[in-house]
């Protein structure tokens, strides 16, 4: 850990990211699920763990499929010489169609309109495009109803540029109502035999995400599409530990300022902490322009010498302040605000149930200032 840190120069604050971690969580998603395929979702900069080093990451240890949200992650991902299928799931925009088939992506399908419109430019280019059809199975965002999705099997079936490549919905509420998802299974479970007859072969359907494959038990579907339990997180700890799960990223930065405040002396912006007893107090060079939630202000904790200290007073952009009683700290002392040191930890779910955010938003919020540096 230390060659990590001493070899490069750079702010004190980064992010460390663990991937053999991320090996032991994809190799858990893989024993649990039996034969089905495995759609890694890395969208959103990978959960802003780096979309490039997690993906290749995720090739080399054998992923089936790698899952974008937008056309300009899977083009990332081909520029730097992945070859695995890339399928995306939002939404497409017409003009940006013919980019999806010089990059051998996979399009989602969400409507008659969307499907013709690939089909009509796919046609202009002499090639066909890999399409999955996305049906609403109560979710609500997007994707055709299960209840018109017969009809839309038919006509897409007729499409001459278009070779459907699999089907698939989306959860909406698997990390804490089963009888829903159970329903949600069911209705996109039932078009398969439809799909066969229609199709005149089997397409692969997927619909489990992270809370589906840890909580559902009735069916895998031919693949599923884990994001949150790869990078070791869940919605909350408990289900983190029952799934053996082992967050990739650490938060750290050091020590930079140390002072001696007196009783009722306040702290940061608004003074909206008073000290009650004489203390010493440090600042650390990490703030809300890094990612770190305002809404920590007052309390929040990081990691010193293995021991807890409180966030007082409000979070800068730039820097926070740690009440550190009557210990001895130094300039350029280790600190971790996300992870463990020693016995203690500071998880992503704690920083949840203390900001009322998802364990995405922590991670995903890490902004491009704060450098990531690659462990394993
Ligand atoms: C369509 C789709 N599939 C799968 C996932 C992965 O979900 P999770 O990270 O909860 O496993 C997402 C994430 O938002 C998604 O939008």
């Amino acid at each position: 850990m230390e060659d990590t840190k001493t070899k490069l120069e750079r702010r004190p604050t980064y992010v460390e990211i663990d991937l053999r971690n991320l090996e032991h969580n994809f190799s858990g998603v893989r024993k649990s699920i039996g034969e089905a395929k495995i759609i890694s979702i890395v969208k959103a900069d990978a959960y802003g763990h780096g979309l490039l080093a997690i993906s290749e990451r995720l090739e080399k240890i054998g992923t089936d499929y790698l899952g974008v949200g937008f056309l300009e992650e899977g083009v990332a991902l081909r520029d730097r010489g992945i070859k695995c299928p890339i399928l995306v799931l939002g939404g497409v925009a017409g003009y940006q169609i013919n980019y999806f088939l010089e990059y051998d992506l996979e399009l989602t399908a969400s409507s008659q309109y969307i499907i013709s419109e690939i089909d009509r430019r796919a046609g202009r280019m002499h090639k066909k495009a890999k399409v999955h059809l996305k049906i609403d199975t109560g979710m609500n965002r997007i994707g055709v109803n299960y209840q018109r999705a017969e009809h839309f099997f038919e006509f897409s079936a007729g499409l001459a540029n278009i070779d459907v490549a699999g089907i698939y919905s989306h959860l909406a509420v698997a990390e804490n109502d089963l009888e829903f998802t159970k329903l949600q299974f069911d209705r996109l479970a039932d078009l398969k035999t439809k799909s066969e007859l229609i199709f005149k072969r089997k397409l692969p359907f997927h619909l489990l995400n992270s809370a589906g494959i840890m909580n559902f038990e009735d069916g895998k579907l031919d693949a599923v599409r884990p994001g949150l339990m790869l990078y070791g997180m869940s919605y909350d700890e408990k289900s983190r530990e029952a799934a053996g799960l082992k967050p990739l990223l650490s938060l750290k930065s050091e020590i930079v300022f140390i002072k001696q405040v007196r009783s009722g002396e306040g702290i940061s912006y608004g003074l909206t902490h008073r000290v009650e007893e004489d203390t010493t107090i440090v600042t650390i060079p990490i703030g809300y322009g890094d990612g770190y939630p305002h809404r920590l202000s007052n309390c929040g904790n990081v990691l010193i010498g293995g021991k807890r200290y409180p966030v007082v007073g409000r979070v800068c952009m730039d820097q926070i302040m740690v009440d550190v009683g009557k210990d001895k700290v130094r300039i350029g002392q280790d600190v971790v605000l996300i992870g463990a040191q020693d016995e203690e930890t500071i998880s992503v779910e704690e920083i949840c149930r203390l900001t009322d955010a998802l364990p995405y938003e922590i991670t995903i919020g890490l902004t491009q200032r704060v450098p990531r540096l690659y462990l394993n």
